[in-house]
Order: C-alpha cells, then sequence, then structure tokens
C-alpha cells in the first residue's frame, strides 16, 4: 500500500499510530544524527524524522533523497518538540522506520515553492512543476470547486447541459476564427467555435428551455492578461424569457457562487447601469465601482477663457482625487507622464489643488483665478485637501484617458481592495457600432441580439442609434459575461443582417440554416456566457486568467510546454491537399 494517509492529514490524534505516507520530497536538512524531511502531496506538507542512531539502515536512503524526490515512508506519528502553528500538521511529526525511493528526480529549474523563484516562461515550460505548487492548486481547487456550483444550481433550476460540436462553421462572435481543415471534403474547412451561440439557439427553437454548458470556445485574437485563445465559458440560454427574468435567475447564480466559494452574502439586487452612463461617468463599459471617482464634465464651464487647450477641445473633463492635495511636483509630473502613455493616449494632464487651507494652486493658474477654481471644485464634489486632475481632447479618447487616469488613481489610493467585490450589470448597449475602416456598421454583441423593441423603429432611419436588448455582468472592472435576448424572426433577423451589410446571398451561406430553423416555430429567448478563467482568477484574487488554467498559453499563443503551434508532417499536408509558404521576414 502507498499511503494510509495524505501529507496534510495528520494530526494530534493520530499520535501513535504506524502510518504510510507517499509523496514529493520539499525539503530535507540534517542536524546532529538526525535528519528532517518535508514531504509534501496536494493536501499538504509533513514532517519525517530519520534518527540514524536508532535506525542505521536508513542512513543511506536519507542521504541520497533530493528535492521532488518520490518517497514513500512507514513509521509512527510522534508529537512533534517545536511545533509549528503555521502547518496543519505542525503539531506531529513521524518518526521513520521505512523509507522507499519510488522514484528520483533531476534537480527542478526553480524552487517548488508559494513564492519560487522561476521566471514565467520557465514556470511556463515546466508547467506540471509550476502546478505543483500550492497557488496554483488551491486556484485550480477553486476552479474545481466552482464548476460543481455552477452545475448544482443550474441542475437545481431544471438547466441541461448540452455538449455541442467544435468542428463547426463560423460563428461571428468579433474574433478571428481557428480554423481546421477537412481530409475527407477536400479543401473545405472547419472553424472552431468562438462559442456555441448559434447551437444554443438551435435548442431553443428544439424546446430544451433551459440549457447551459460548462464549454471551450476558441478566438484568434490578441491575447492579454484576460484573454486566452481557448478559454472556457459557462454558456447558458433560457426560452420563454425576457431580459429581467434572465437578469434574475443569473444574477442568483453569481450570488449563489459568492456565497458558497467566498462566503459573502449579497442581500442587495446588482444595480443597473446604463451603457451609456458607465461610459459618460466611468468612461468604461466595465466600470469598477468599488470606488466612486466619477468624471465631472467641465467644457461648457471652462471654454472661452483663453486656454487654447481647452477651446479647441471637444470634451473637457476630470475626477477629484480625495486627500491628494499634498502631491508633489514630482508626482504630478509622474502622473502626467502616465497619462501621456500610448495606452491611455492623453495629451497632458491639468491639475488643480483645492489646499486645506482653502486656496488653490492649479497648473492653469494663468487662465483661471481662485474664484473660478472654486466653482470647478464645487462641480466635482471637492474639499479642501483635495487634487483634481482634468484632461481636455476628442470626446472618446478623453472619456478613456480620464478612465485610465481614475483606475490608477483608484490603485494608488487603495480603492481596489482584492476582497472587496462590486458587481453590477451594464444595460442597454447600443446595437451596432459605425467601423470607420470598412465604412459598415458590426454587431456590437453579436448578429442575434435584439434591438430593444421600442428602438425597432429606427432600424431603416438611424440605425446607429438602436440599443440592444444586452447586458454585461461586471464584477470590480471585469467584464465576467455577456449576453442579450435574441431575435427570433426570421424577418427581423434578415433585417439585422442587411443593417450589417450582407447580402441575401452571404447571409444565407452562412446563417441559412439558423433562418431556417426560425421558420419552424422559433420560441422567444435569450441567455448568456460567463468567462469562467475570469471569474475563477477574480475570486482567486489573481491578477492573470493564466493561474486559473492548468496549461495556458504564452502571450504569442504558444504552449512552449508541447511547443504548440508547430510544423506538421509533409504527408498530413498532401493528405490534406495544403502547401505552407514562408512567411516573409
Ligand atoms: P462574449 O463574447 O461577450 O459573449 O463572451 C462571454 C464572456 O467570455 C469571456 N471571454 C473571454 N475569456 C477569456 N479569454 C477570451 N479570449 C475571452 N473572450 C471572451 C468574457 C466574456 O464576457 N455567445 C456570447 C454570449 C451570449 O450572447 O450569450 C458570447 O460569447 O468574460
Amino acid at each position: 500500500m502507498y499511503r494510509t494517509h495524505t501529507c496534510g492529514e495528520l494530526r494530534e490524534s493520530h499520535i501513535g499510530q504506524e502510518v504510510t505516507l507517499s509523496g514529493w520530497v520539499h525539503k530535507t536538512r540534517g542536524l546532529g544524527g538526525m535528519t528532517f524531511i518535508d514531504v509534501r502531496d496536494r493536501y499538504g506538507i509533513t514532517q519525517l524524522v530519520i534518527d540514524v542512531s536508532k535506525n542505521p539502515d536508513l542512513n543511506e536512503p536519507a542521504q541520497s533523497l533530493g528535492r521532488e524526490f518520490v518517497i514513500s515512508v512507514t513509521g509512527t506519528v510522534i508529537e512533534r518538540e517545536s511545533k509549528n502553528k503555521k502547518m496543519s500538521t505542525g503539531d506531529v511529526e513521524i518518526l521513520v522506520n521505512k523509507i522507499i525511493i519510488l522514484n528520483k528526480s533531476e534537480i527542478p529549474p526553480f524552487t517548488i515553492e508559494d513564492n519560487t523563484d522561476g521566471g514565467d516562461e520557465l514556470r511556463m515550460k515546466y508547467r506540471y512543476l509550476d502546478l505543483r505548487r500550492n497557488p496554483l492548486q488551491k486556484a485550480l481547487e477553486l476552479r474545481h470547486n466552482m464548476g460543481i456550483q455552477v452545475r448544482n444550481f443550474l441542475h437545481n433550476q431544471g438547466f441541461f447541459e448540452i455538449e455541442t460540436p467544435y468542428l463547426i462553421k463560423s460563428t461571428p462572435e468579433g474574433a478571428r476564427d481557428f480554423v481546421v481543415p477537412s481530409r475527407m471534403n477536400q479543401n473545405q474547412f472547419y472553424a472552431l467555435p468562438q462559442s456555441p451561440q448559434t447551437f444554443k439557439q438551435l435548442l431553443m427553437i428544439a424546446g430544451y428551455d433551459r440549457y447551459f454548458q460548462i464549454v471551450k470556445c476558441f478566438r484568434d485574437e490578441d491575447l492579454r492578461a484576460d484573454r486566452q485563445p481557448e478559454f472556457t465559458q459557462i454558456d447558458c440560454e433560457m426560452a420563454f424569457v425576457e431580459r429581467d427574468d434572465i437578469l434574475n435567475m443569473f444574477e442568483n447564480l453569481a450570488k449563489h457562487l459568492f456565497k458558497s466559494i467566498k462566503g459573502i452574502d449579497i442581500d442587495y439586487e446588482f444595480p443597473k447601469m446604463q451603457y451609456d452612463d458607465a461610459m459618460t461617468q466611468y468612461g468604461n463599459d466595465k466600470p469598477d465601482i468599488r470606488f466612486e471617482m466619477k468624471f465631472n464634465e467641465l467644457t461648457e464651464k471652462v471654454q472661452n477663457k483663453g486656454f487654447v487647450v481647452f477651446d479647441n477641445a471637444e470634451y473637457i473633463g476630470g475626477i477629484c482625487a480625495e486627500g491628494c492635495a499634498t502631491y508633489t511636483r514630482k508626482e504630478l509630473d509622474k502622473l502626467t507622464d502616465f497619462v501621456k502613455r500610448p495606452q491611455i493616449g492623453a495629451q497632458g494632464l491639468i491639475y488643480v489643488k483645492y489646499n486645506e487651507d482653502g486656496t488653490f494652486k492649479s497648473s492653469v493658474d494663468k487662465f483661471f483665478d481662485a474664484e473660478q477654481l472654486k466653482t470647478w471644485a464645487e462641480q466635482m464634489n471637492a474639499k479642501p485637501g483635495d487634487l483634481l486632475l482634468v484632461i481636455a481632447g476628442i470626446k472618446n479618447k478623453t472619456l478613456s484617458a480620464l478612465s485610465g487616469l481614475r483606475l490608477e488613481m483608484g490603485k494608488r489610493l487603495g480603492l481596489m481592495d482584492n476582497n472587496k467585490f462590486a458587481p453590477l450589470w451594464v444595460v442597454d448597449f447600443p446595437l451596432l457600432e459605425w467601423d470607420e475602416d470598412s465604412k459598415r456598421f458590426h454587431a456590437m454583441h453579436h448578429p442575434f441580439t435584439s434591438p430593444r423593441p421600442e428602438d425597432m423603429h429606427m432600424f431603416d432611419t438611424d440605425p446607429g442609434k438602436i440599443k440592444a436588448n444586452a447586458y454585461d455582468l461586471v464584477i470590480n472592472g471585469v467584464e465576467i459575461g455577456g449576453g442579450s435576448i435574441r431575435i427570433h424572426d426570421k424577418d427581423l433577423q434578415a433585417k439585422m443582417f442587411k443593417a450589417l451589410g450582407f447580402t441575401k446571398e452571404e447571409a444565407e451561406e452562412q446563417f441559412g440554416f439558423l433562418m431556417n430553423a426560425f421558420k419552424y416555430g422559433a420560441p422567444p429567448h435569450g441567455g448568456v456566457a460567463f468567462g469562467f478563467d475570469r471569474w475563477a482568477s477574480l475570486f482567486a484574487g489573481l491578477d492573470s486568467i493564466r493561474d486559473v488554467i492548468a496549461f495556458p498559453k504564452n502571450n504569442s499563443g504558444r504552449d512552449v510546454m508541447i511547443d504548440s503551434p508547430s510544423k506538421i508532417a509533409r504527408v498530413q499536408l498532401d493528405e490534406l491537399l495544403l502547401n505552407t509558404i514562408e512567411a516573409k521576414k
């Protein structure tokens, strides 16, 4: 028998028992004729003691043990002389009488500790070693528990988990498709699903009125901390529902996860924020509402006072940073550099210090006197001791720059506590987005999203103004999920494709199957999909979704451990009638 207990299990109540443990050698140290070994498995660490004077046979195996050797040991549980309160097994140790080396290990390329000395790429290359580390095991445990809770909750609500295919025809979710050549249908390609969107709608037409699936999705897009080329959605759809039925159901799912995973009771209804308000008050469709610091528009108030930066601007707005009037010149210069970074995109930053003594000091003192600055302060609800930070420029760019600045100030002021959660629904997104490059509309969510009933009439007159019956769940500035009420009428769907610039033939060729299905009694339906990786990393308090994915890709979309993507053999290419050409340098 390899083990009677795990390495995280033994307590004082086991003292006197003979036990067998198996695991990895975490650490060894010698101390005057005694060897101490920490043995580790995913449940914890237990200290072993080898007293060579009592057990000379153990000398040789004990001396040969290196880090990450796999061992099985048998011995007696004894009380530890110097107890370690930080370890769950810290009251006891095992006096060993038998060691078996099950496997040796080379010296690992980095330490298997909570704070390892391994860099990102190295840990990715040896991901199986990285996964032995406690923080990753905790993250995967949390992810597992979330999956179980999602399934429990949705099962209890009558949802069926139904699998949908991975080898499909392209679904337009806005990113590029990964494609798979077909050997049996030469010169033809499958696309991997960006989401099961069309299939879940077909399931509604098929009468499965509550569907969900924890499912892999594939998108060939530029990667960031919160994006992977393959990621997992909690994908859901319901029939015979209106928007609020869906929001209620999934708000309850969210509350269930908060309670069961984080032990947090949320006894209030999640706030609903209009997309337009989110953009004007936070410059962002995923506002972090753990703190206020909303934008204040100053355009009218400050123009035509001789300051050309303001006079030439389409929009002028600012935030009030509480208690920051003491910022030094150096700190303000640093903030100015921050907003000028290309990712933030402002031309510059104007500050107004509202000093504790009621006086003002600003970077625009030449143009605005204290009385005028006081009216800014009043409008921005500032009090003595606060700092006003103002940006001017093209409206969209300035709102986005202010959003970056607001988040930076939130971070600096410690307002973004990882243990605090602020969920909300952002609702009423625009249905269509104008794309200057292609000179046509794109669907902001996807082409199956229904317009709000009250906006339908604008299809032929002012499509850009139509609001969608769409919603996102946002928690702490992270877009956790999004969905919509769908179009279930074939004529309206055809209208939508037309607005998106599809010809009748193109729409038929790509989505004929769905339009056809709409002819056979499609019920009203809608749904939502949550980014499982994002939600798990948020709950785990981690910055990147990589840390809740066992085998993630790096920022160039590579798995450096298995070295993928990689070339394939000539015979495989021949079978597929494919040729490759060398990329231009
Ligand atoms: P959407 O495209 O908004 O909607 O995706 C839903 C959620 O999936 C997560 N997500 C990602 N997570 C990690 N890496 C990515 N590359 C990535 N892309 C998206 C986000 C996002 O909110 N079919 C629709 C849903 C619906 O309408 O029901 C859809 O896929 O958390």
